[in-house]
């Protein structure tokens, strides 16, 4: 294609001088940019660069401070590693602007692809109409980008669903539709309002939940039902555990005992479970929902302190991010034949109109996610070969 072989040369030429200039005899070692908290601080990619004609794939991850995005960024480039590209990843460090200048930095390398998930959603308009000046396709991952046309694909898990089966755990572990006389204390926990996924997640628990909340046998005693009431910015644990401490000590003293609590993740989750082990006053086992499967969390799940969480194959979803990836630097625009020529034995959607960027609806893959208890855990994680499980029985991902 003549857009690719442009830019070949660019980046030819960007290579051949930067090689020149630092004397690298043309390693092909990639550079990781990790925890960049000072500018300054940051490697330069450039100079790393090798110029093997490889083709360059620059990944850009929020953070590595919630445990699934370093799971991400090592599976993405690994899977793209096995299959000769070169990669290089980034990590916004739950900063905006450094995420910015990390996509900046790699658009200026002159990647061939960009694998991104934002911090925010609505942040990146400016840096992708640098990355479509330039030529470069964009994938969206696990989280939509918003406010921009210039996004080619959206890949991630049917994030509805998530919230579907958190609250349609509460419900069959309440037995809802049979509550009669009973009534039981429920409170939400979402997430970050600048993540476009946490409404999602919220939405579907909330679709699930409200009929039960409307008729009175769920009772929110904090009253705090909007979306942007139960939010946690940053998803932070620490936020989320004072935000339940409040709600408990103003509406669960002696008297109220709390049921459950629909966490959206299981950084969420971990924040009110260490709210409650101090200031929950009852005995009862409270129900308590999460999503991510996080070592600590699985801990929490084995002694009884969370009662389930909603696992998503991260590596399942980096292997349709390389499908897609190597499809797109083929030059083809790809569809759902994609999946069925895959042969993956995992369930994958391709989604035409669900995903609207305020500026263009994004054609998606959306994978399917799943319940893990202490029940199924063996067989959904262990066996399947996502964590191993050590004596005690704990369970420890498998990167
Ligand atoms: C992801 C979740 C994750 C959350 C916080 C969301 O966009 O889909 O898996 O728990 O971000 O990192």
């Amino acid at each position: 294609m003549k857009r690719r072989r442009v830019k070949g040369i660019l980046i030819f030429a960007m290579l051949f001088s930067l090689t020149a200039c630092s004397g690298n005899t043309g390693s092909t070692e990639t550079t990781e940019m990790v925890d960049t908290s000072e500018s300054e601080k940051k490697p330069e990619i450039q100079d790393t660069h090798s110029n093997d004609g490889r083709t360059v794939v620059g990944i850009s991850m929020p953070s590595q401070k919630l445990e699934r995005w370093n799971r991400d960024g090592h599976f993405l480039k690994s899977q793209f590693e096995m299959e000769g590209y070169e990669v290089l990843v980034s990590y916004g460090n739950d900063l905006i602007d450094e995420q910015i200048n990390g996509i900046e930095d790699m658009i200026k390398d002159g990647v061939d692809l960009l694998i991104i998930t934002p911090i925010d959603a609505t942040s990146l308009t400016g840096v992708l109409e640098d990355a479509a000046a330039a030529n470069i396709p964009v994938i969206s991952y696990d989280r939509l980008i918003l406010q921009s046309p210039y996004i080619d694909y959206y890949i991630s898990f049917d994030n509805y669903k998530v919230g579907t089966l958190q609250g349609e755990f509460i419900r069959d572990a309440l037995d809802l539709d049979n509550a009669g006389d009973k009534t039981y204390n429920l409170e939400f926990v979402g997430g970050d309002p600048a993540d476009n996924n946490a409404q999602f997640f919220y939405g579907g628990a909330y679709d699930v939940l409200s009929p039960y909340i409307e008729s009175g046998v769920l009772n929110v005693l904090s009253g705090q039902t909007k979306f942007f009431q139960v939010a946690t910015s940053s998803w932070s644990k620490d936020l989320a555990k004072e935000r339940f401490e409040d709600i408990l000590n103003s509406y669960y003293g002696d008297v109220n005992e709390l049921t459950a609590v629909c966490c959206s993740n299981d950084a969420t989750a971990l924040g009110a479970e260490e709210a409650i082990e101090v200031d929950y006053k009852g005995k009862n086992n409270i129900i308590i929902t999460g999503q991510d499967a996080d070592e600590p969390n699985m801990k929490n799940i084995v002694d009884g302190k969370q009662s389930m969480t909603v696992y998503k194959a991260l590596s399942n979803e980096s292997v349709v991010a390389l499908a897609l990836g190597k499809a797109i630097l083929n030059g083809e625009t790809p569809g759902e034949e994609l999946i069925q020529n895959s042969g993956w034995d995992f369930s994958c959607n391709y989604d035409t109109s669900s995903y609207d960027t305020g500026e263009k609806v994004v054609a998606s893959y959306l994978l399917d996610p799943i319940v893990i208890t202490a029940e199924n855990m063996k067989e959904e994680l262990v066996d399947k070969g996502y964590y191993t499980q050590d004596e005690q029985g704990y369970l420890h991902p498998v990167q």
